[in-house]
């Protein structure tokens, strides 16, 4: 239905402690042969582009991080590549360590309409604790830049934090408001193997919130933020009506496409996945072979899976699963329609328009609802 494109920056300035994306801190000195590279292989998607751009998104990693002539190098490697659609957005996301109005001029002057920065907390133990590369008054300073700067802007903060106490959180996400967001994304701590968390918590050193607490802070942090006028239009994504992430409303319907660039970079079309080698030098290797289709892992998604899709990217939305078109994209299946009675019964699903939605605690149960309504 749309066609956007994801390019990953994979440099930032620290290592967080929580973060298991593919990117890494103390390689900038290997920016200008990644720029060759990222724009080879912009060169090749652009010739796969069969139709103008509805979203571009630079995450990472940190796209701030590359250096004002990088960061225009590779802006204007996609403007050459690729046409656009009226309208369309392009993010970027940003460190308040690197946020400069250096980098954010050239953003827009390429293009760029929407940044997200992430700030993750204000409070200056937990900033540390993270190992963030900004402190709050960085964090502040950021904000105050794109808040002034007339794009579309959204900000990140991270709740279940070790240690991080309700008010903590509830703190930090009404310190956002006084900036106006007109979208923000809070997400619930994920330990992932091999972070420093992760060993942290191996070693003993790092216990993580309990399952009251977590449920606490994700319930308050939707209420602070739906008073503000900010609702939620996915399980950790806020916006005021109107102000949505197009790109990952894109991500979260199996109808778009999207083509991928950079290492680690996810592309896909229905109903096939491809995945760009994870680490730098693999992908770096792989580019400098031509980008051959054969060494990209790619998926060819079954009913099965592809069923079981529509559930998790509907279900996490707020406006919920489509059931006319579900049925009618998948004609042989059956709605498990007793499942969703029960949950309707414990205050967990509604049905309303002909769509499938949490409500109440079903949203702390994403994934268990989506598990048991798949089949
Ligand atoms: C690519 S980063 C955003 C831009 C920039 N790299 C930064 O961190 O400032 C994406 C976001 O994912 C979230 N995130 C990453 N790992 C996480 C984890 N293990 N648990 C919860 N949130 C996480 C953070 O809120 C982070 O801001
Ligand atoms: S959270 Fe952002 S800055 Fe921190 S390591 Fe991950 S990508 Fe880099």
């Amino acid at each position: 239905m749309s066609l956007s494109l994801y390019v990953h920056v994979p440099f930032c300035e620290t290592k967080c402690a929580y973060c298991d994306f593919a990117s890494w801190a103390g390689r900038s000195g290997e920016e200008a042969a990644w720029l060759d590279r990222i724009e080879r292989e912009l060169g090749l998607r652009g010739k796969d582009a069969a139709e103008p751009l509805f979203s571009v998104f630079f995450g990472g990693g940190t796209p701030s991080a590359l250096s004002d002539p990088g960061l225009e190098r590779l802006c204007r490697s996609v403007a050459d590549n690729f046409r656009f659609q009226s309208g369309m957005e392009w993010s970027m996301e940003a460190n308040p360590v690197s946020l400069t109005p250096a980098k954010l001029a050239i953003a827009r002057d390429h293009g760029v309409n929407r940044v997200s920065v992430g700030v993750q907390s204000f409070e200056p133990d937990l900033l540390r604790r993270m190992g963030r590369a900004h402190d709050a008054d960085q964090a502040r300073e950021a904000l105050d830049l794109v808040a002034g700067s007339g794009l579309r802007w959204s900000a990140d903060q991270i709740f279940a934090l070790p240690g991080q106490t309700l008010e903590q959180f509830l703190s930090s996400l009404e310190a956002l408001l006084s900036w106006n967001p007109r979208h923000v994304s809070f997400y619930g701590l994920t330990l992932e193997p091999g972070t420093e968390f992760w060993k942290q918590h191996e070693a003993g050193t790092l216990s993580e919130a309990d399952e009251d607490l977590y449920a606490d802070m994700y319930s308050r942090g939707v209420q602070l933020l739906s008073d503000a006028g900010i609702r939620r239009y996915e399980v950790s994504n806020f916006a005021a009506p109107g102000d949505e992430c197009r790109h990952n409303e894109a991500y979260w319907d199996t109808r778009s496409s999207w083509l991928a660039a950079g290492n680690a970079a996810h592309g896909y079309e229905p109903h096939l996945r491809w995945r760009n080698p994870r680490g730098l030098n693999a992908w770096s290797a792989w580019v400098d072979a031509g980008c051959p289709v054969k060494d990209v892992a790619a998926e060819e998604l079954g009913a099965d899976e592809r069923w079981t899709e529509e559930w998790f990217l509907g279900l996490r939305q707020a406006q919920g699963v489509d059931i006319s078109r579900l049925q009618a994209d998948f004609p042989d299946r059956e709605i498990l329609r007793d499942r969703i009675a029960r949950r309707i019964a414990s205050g967990h699903l509604v049905v309303e328009d002909g769509f499938v939605r949490l409500t109440g605690d079903g949203w702390l149960l994403l994934d268990a609802i989506a598990v048991e309504l798949s089949g």
